[in-house]
């Protein structure tokens, strides 16, 4: 099982333009690894460096030591994957990746419904549902569930969580969490402060100057100084205190919805 991605003195470009400049830093199993910065620094870009998709790039990847081979050991969802359904049912959708492997119906079937429970989602009531029939929590949880069929060791995720409502959100990242197990799971995201707790590295891409953060590092940059990352108002709200801690806030997800929610209420109530 494959343990740790890293990236050396990695110079992205397009054409002339260079767009990550001397990147270093490492991605590892059994945590949540975060991209973050803004738009256009080049997170999208970095993520199809890493699957093989963009070659202008001097430095190299790493994988425990060696050189990173990307074809058939990695899997990249794309913001929105589930705008990309493109078979008639779930089981079709779910089972494709299998297919193209060249496994057969039989042995793809348990496969894939194991799979698709493993995903939170019921095969005996959606097999055979057209992908376009389930909610839209359950549309993200199909598209991921069909990009990992066939465990690559390395999971790649353009803004898993944009889109979803706040238990969508939920249900999500606690499946992340637990496929950080198996695989590395490498996130970009824009909304950094609800994996906080359970990543382990954050590299934050900037025109300026990339950087490889713990997540309590980046938390308390972020703090000080909004132009470094925009934290949501309630966010910082809610860890202000936290501010000078070299710890983490012990802030759950769970808490932290909690939270809003009672705000919303007192507001609410306050109209
Ligand atoms: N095919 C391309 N050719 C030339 N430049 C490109 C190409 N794709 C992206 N870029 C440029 O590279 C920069 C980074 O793009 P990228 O999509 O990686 O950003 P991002 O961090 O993912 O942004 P966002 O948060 O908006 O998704 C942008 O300035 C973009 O214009
Ligand atoms: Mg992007």
């Amino acid at each position: 099982m494959l343990e740790r991605l890293e990236l050396k003195d990695l110079t992205v470009r397009y054409g002339r333009n260079i767009l990550l400049k001397n990147l270093c830093g490492s991605f590892s199993r059994r945590q949540i690894n975060l991209v973050v910065g803004r738009a256009g620094s080049g997170k999208s870009t970095l993520l199809r460096v890493l699957a093989g998709f963009h070659k202008e790039y001097e430095g190299s990847v790493l994988a425990d030591g060696q050189v990173f081979e990307p074809s058939g050991n990695i899997s990249l969802a794309f913001q929105n994957p589930e705008a990309l359904f493109f078979n008639g049912t779930v089981a079709e959708e779910v089972g494709y990746a299998l297919k193209m492997r060249k496994m057969s119906a039989r042995e793809i079937e348990p496969i894939a419904r194991q799979w698709l429970q493993k995903w939170g989602l019921d095969p005996d009531r959606c097999w055979l549902n057209h992908p376009l029939e389930l909610s839209g929590g359950e549309k993200r949880r199909l598209a991921l569930a069909a990009c990992t069929v066939f465990l690559p060791p390395v999971v790649l995720l353009d803004e898993p969580l944009a889109g979803l409502d706040a238990q969508g959100q939920r249900d999500l990242i606690s499946l992340l969490s637990g496929m950080a197990t198996d695989h590395i799971v490498i996130v970009v995201t824009h909304e950094p402060e609800l994996l906080l707790e359970q990543s382990g590295s954050l590299l934050y891409l900037h025109a300026d100057g990339c950087k490889s953060l713990k997540p309590a590092e980046f938390l308390r940059l972020a703090l000080a100084d909004s132009s470094f990352f925009p934290l949501p108002e309630w966010y910082r709200y809610a860890v202000r205190h936290f501010a000078q801690s070299s710890d983490l806030p012990n802030l759950r997800a769970d808490d932290v919805y909690r939270f809003v929610k009672t705000r919303e209420r007192m507001h609410a109530d306050q109209l």
